[in-house]
C-alpha cells in the first residue's frame, strides 16, 4: 500500500483519545473520520484533539460509507457487535476494544463475519505487547515445565469499580470478569496456546457494588464485582480464574503454571489499590524445579523496555492493514474466552458446573 492508511474511529469517548494519540505517532496513518451516536460529540472531539482535516459523523453507518482502510471501535461493550459486523461488511479492517462482546452469540457472529468477508477483526489486548509476555509464552511452550496440568490466574483491585455502562447487565454483559478478567484470561490462555475449554464451575457476587457505602450507583449495579471459576480444558488441563473490582485484600495472588517438570510463578507488576495481575503486567517471574539434588528456584531475568503497550497495539494493527498481514489478535481466538465468560455467568446462575458451548 503506497498511500497512507486511512483510519476511522467509532465512538469518541475516553479510550478513543488514546487511539488518536497512538495513530498520530505513525506517519503512514491518516485519521480520516470519527463518529459518535451523541449528536455533535464527534465534532467536539475533532476540535478538542485538533483534528482539523478529520470528518465528523453522528452515526457509524455514515462513517462506514467513507473511503477508509480500517476502523478503531471505541464504543461501550453493548455496541461492539453491531459496529464490528457493520464495519467488516463495509469492507473495513477492524481494531476492536476489549472485551469482544456482551454475549457469546454475538462473538460467534463477529468471528464468522470476519471469516466471510476476509477482513481482519483484531482485539485490543495491549498487555500482549509486553516482551515479558512473549518470554512467558516462550518458556511455557518450550516444554521446560513438562506437561502443564494446572494454571491459576486473575487478580483484582482493592477498590476500583467503574460505573455507567460498565455496571449494566444489558450494556456490559458481565462486570469484573469481562472488564479486567479478560486480560488475565488472555495472559493464561495465550501462554497455553488457547486450549479448548469444555466446562466451567463458577461463583460470582456483588457485595461491594450493590452497597451504597462502596458504590455511588449501588441501586443500578447489576453485574458481578467478584468472580471465581474452575475451567476444565481438553487434554486434562484446569484453570482457576479469579477476579475482583473490590475486596478487603491486597491481592488475589500470583499467576501460576504447574508442570510435571517445573512450575512458573508470575507476580503482579504494581502495588496500590488499582494494581494486580488483572492488567497482565509481569512484575517478576520465578521458576521452581528440582536440580542440583534439591528444590531450586530461579529468578527469570525480565526484559527491560520502555514501550508504550497501548501504542504498540495500535501500531501493530495499522502495520497489519498496510502490509496485508492477518489479524494480530484474531477474534476467532478471543471468542474462546468469551465462551468461558459466558460459561461463568451461566454456572454462577445455575450454581453448578456447566458445559462450555463452542462450535467447531
Ligand atoms: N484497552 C484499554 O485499555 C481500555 C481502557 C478503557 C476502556 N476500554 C474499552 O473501550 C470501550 C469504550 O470505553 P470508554 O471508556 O472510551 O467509554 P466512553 O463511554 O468514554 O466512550 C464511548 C463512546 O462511544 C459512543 N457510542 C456508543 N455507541 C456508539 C455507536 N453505535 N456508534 C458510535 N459511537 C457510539 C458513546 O456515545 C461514547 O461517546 C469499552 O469497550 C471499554 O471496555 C479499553
Amino acid at each position: 500500500m503506497s498511500q497512507k492508511v486511512k483510519i476511522g474511529i467509532i465512538g469518541t469517548g475516553g479510550i478513543a483519545r488514546a487511539h488518536v494519540s497512538a495513530y498520530r505517532k505513525l506517519p503512514f496513518v491518516e485519521i480520516v473520520a470519527v463518529a459518535d451516536v451523541i449528536p455533535g460529540k464527534a465534532r467536539q472531539f475533532t476540535e478538542l484533539e485538533g483534528l482539523k482535516d478529520t470528518a465528523a459523523y453522528d452515526s457509524h453507518t455514515e462513517l462506514l460509507a467513507q473511503d477508509l482502510d480500517g476502523v478503531s471501535i471505541c464504543t461501550p461493550n453493548v455496541s461492539h457487535h453491531r459496529t464490528a459486523v457493520d464495519s467488516l461488511r463495509a469492507g473495513k479492517q477492524v481494531l476492536l476494544e476489549k472485551p469482544m462482546s456482551v454475549t457469546l452469540a454475538e462473538a460467534l457472529e463477529m468471528a464468522q463475519t470476519a471469516r466471510e468477508t476476509g477482513r481482519m477483526l483484531t482485539l485490543g489486548f495491549q498487555p500482549r505487547y509486553d516482551p515479558n509476555m512473549k518470554l512467558l509464552q516462550d518458556i511455557v511452550q518450550s516444554g521446560r515445565l513438562g506437561k502443564v496440568y494446572y494454571v491459576e490466574t486473575g487478580g483484582g483491585r482493592r477498590r476500583g469499580m467503574p460505573g455507567g455502562t460498565f455496571i449494566s447487565k444489558k450494556l456490559a454483559g458481565a462486570g469484573a470478569m469481562a472488564d479486567i478478567g479478560c486480560y488475565s484470561l488472555d495472559m493464561a490462555l495465550n501462554t497455553m496456546g488457547y486450549p479448548r475449554p469444555v466446562s466451567v464451575s463458577a461463583f460470582t457476587s456483588n457485595h461491594f457494588g450493590t452497597n451504597p457505602v462502596y458504590h455511588p450507583e449501588a441501586a443500578k449495579f447489576e453485574v458481578e464485582d467478584f468472580g471465581v471459576a474452575m475451567v476444565r480444558f481438553e487434554n486434562d488441563l484446569v484453570l482457576q480464574f479469579k477476579i475482583s473490582w473490590a475486596m478487603h485484600m491486597d491481592t488475589l495472588g500470583a499467576t501460576m503454571f504447574l508442570g510435571t517438570d517445573a512450575g512458573l510463578k508470575v507476580t503482579p507488576a504494581g502495588s496500590g489499590p488499582w494494581s494486580g495481575v488483572w492488567d497482565g503486567a509481569v512484575g517478576a517471574m520465578t521458576m521452581f524445579h528440582d536440580d542440583f539434588g534439591g528444590h531450586t528456584s530461579t529468578n527469570v531475568p525480565l526484559i527491560g523496555h520502555s514501550l508504550n503497550l497501548f501504542d504498540e497495539k495500535v501500531r501493530d494493527f495499522a502495520e497489519a492493514v498496510r502490509d496485508g498481514r492477518p489479524a494480530p489478535i484474531p477474534g476467532e481466538q478471543i471468542l474462546i474466552q468469551q465462551a468461558i465468560i459466558d460459561g461463568v455467568l451461566r454456572s454462577a446462575e445455575a450454581r453448578r458446573e456447566v458445559s462450555v458451548e463452542l462450535p467447531n
